[in-house]
């Protein structure tokens, strides 16, 4: 089965977030998939959460490339703090883990050229049971302000769903008030839409948060992929005119979503096949693939090349390989001189 993604360049027409941040869809590394809550450093001295395998981390997205490519946010996830507070109420960093501070590590991180992100959790406590946000939002904003974070994730485990619709908006007035610039990513849809609580209001989502969570956490096998795959395919119609500019649906670490210029449209064509040769060639029509008809210039965004396109029969031919992508720039061709020389 193939199946298609639609992210139409749509601007929104309600009032968003407008913190200047997250113009494109933001992209880098977070601990969590990978490193979970690993926190015994002595027996896992190389896979613990710790300011050394974040700067280890740093290094290598900069050796590696990935920085280069656009990963720019490096983030902390959960297990980073003490499990009390200071008692002036403050949070702060492991003692042995993160030994120079967070403030030490921002200014390791920001001098390879990251943005330096962390997490915390709407509630009492995180997931993993580290003392919470909640009460204590003023505190922890300055102290994320003095860190010189970027980005955070803020959580949501352990919380009524439902009072998610006036937390996060009433969080993200503060964290807007701290005159920081931070890019605001909430987990809020992901707890009404998961428990089917209710049906998420993006409205105010997409006034408070610059990306948001829809789903639960994504896992490194291709099943939980897929399902993600699936969830935004089935859910594309109700939530893509949400994303814009400054405000992105958040499939959870995994980012193929791509602002696109006005007028014109990205397909992505992925094959949820995972053995064998290449499908054959398929043949798609214009409402397969839910574009206006009309005459459009194609381009391969991963080959970087104009493709030859339609066959003589109107449809538009792909092949794919098993588990692959194809991703394409369908450009109507009366706004092809504008677009190409954006
Ligand atoms: C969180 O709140 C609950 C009840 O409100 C309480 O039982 C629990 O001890 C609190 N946890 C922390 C870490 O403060
Ligand atoms: C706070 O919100 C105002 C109004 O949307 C915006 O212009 C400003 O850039 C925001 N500031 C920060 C630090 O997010
Ligand atoms: C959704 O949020 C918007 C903006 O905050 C608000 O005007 C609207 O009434 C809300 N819709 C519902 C159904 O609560
Ligand atoms: C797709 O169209 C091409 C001509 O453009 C044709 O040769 C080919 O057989 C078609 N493939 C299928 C699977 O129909």
């Amino acid at each position: 089965m193939l199946m298609f993604l639609f992210l139409l360049g749509l601007v929104p027409t309600t009032l968003t977030l407008d913190n200047g941040l997250a113009l494109t869809p933001p992209m880098g590394w977070m601990t969590w998939q990978r490193f979970r809550r690993i926190t015994d450093c002595e027996k896992y001295p190389r896979d613990c959460i710790s300011e050394e395998l974040i700067k280890r981390t740093a290094d290598k997205l900069v050796e590696d490339g990935y920085l280069e490519a656009g990963y720019e946010y490096l983030i902390i996830d959960d297990c980073w703090s003490q499990k009390h507070r200071s008692s002036d109420g403050r949070l702060m960093p492991d003692r042995k883990r993160f030994k120079s501070g967070m403030k030490a590590l921002a200014d390791y991180i920001h001098s390879k050229g990251f943005k330096f992100g962390m997490y915390q959790n709407y509630s009492n406590v995180t997931c993993a049971g580290y003392p919470g946000i909640m009460d204590y939002e003023d505190i922890d904003i300055a102290s994320f302000v003095e860190w010189e974070i970027d980005y955070l994730k803020l959580d949501a485990c352990y919380i009524d769903p439902l009072k998610l619709d006036t937390a996060y908006p009433e969080f993200g007035r503060k964290l807007n008030a701290s005159g920081r610039p931070i890019v605001f990513s909430c987990s809020w849809p992901a707890y009404q839409e998961s428990y089917n609580i209710k049906k998420p209001n993006y409205t105010s989502i997409a006034e408070t948060c610059n990306l948001w969570r829809v789903l639960g956490d994504i896992e490194d096998s291709w099943a939980v992929l897929s399902n993600v795959i699936d969830w935004y395919g089935h859910n594309q119609d109700r939530i893509a005119p949400n994303a814009g500019p400054g405000q992105w649906n958040d499939p959870d670490m995994e980012i193929w979503s791509r602002e696109l210029a006005d007028r014109s449209y990205a397909v992505a064509f992925i094959s949820k096949k995972d053995y064998g040769a290449p499908y054959p060639e398929h043949n798609f029509t214009f409402t397969q693939m839910k574009l206006p008809e009309g005459k459009y210039k194609v381009r391969d965004l991963y080959l970087k090349e104009n493709v030859p396109s339609f066959g003589p029969d109107g449809t538009f031919p792909v092949r794919i390989n098993p588990t692959g992508v194809k991703f394409f720039k369908f450009i109507p061709k009366e706004t092809e001189n504008e677009v190409y020389n954006k």
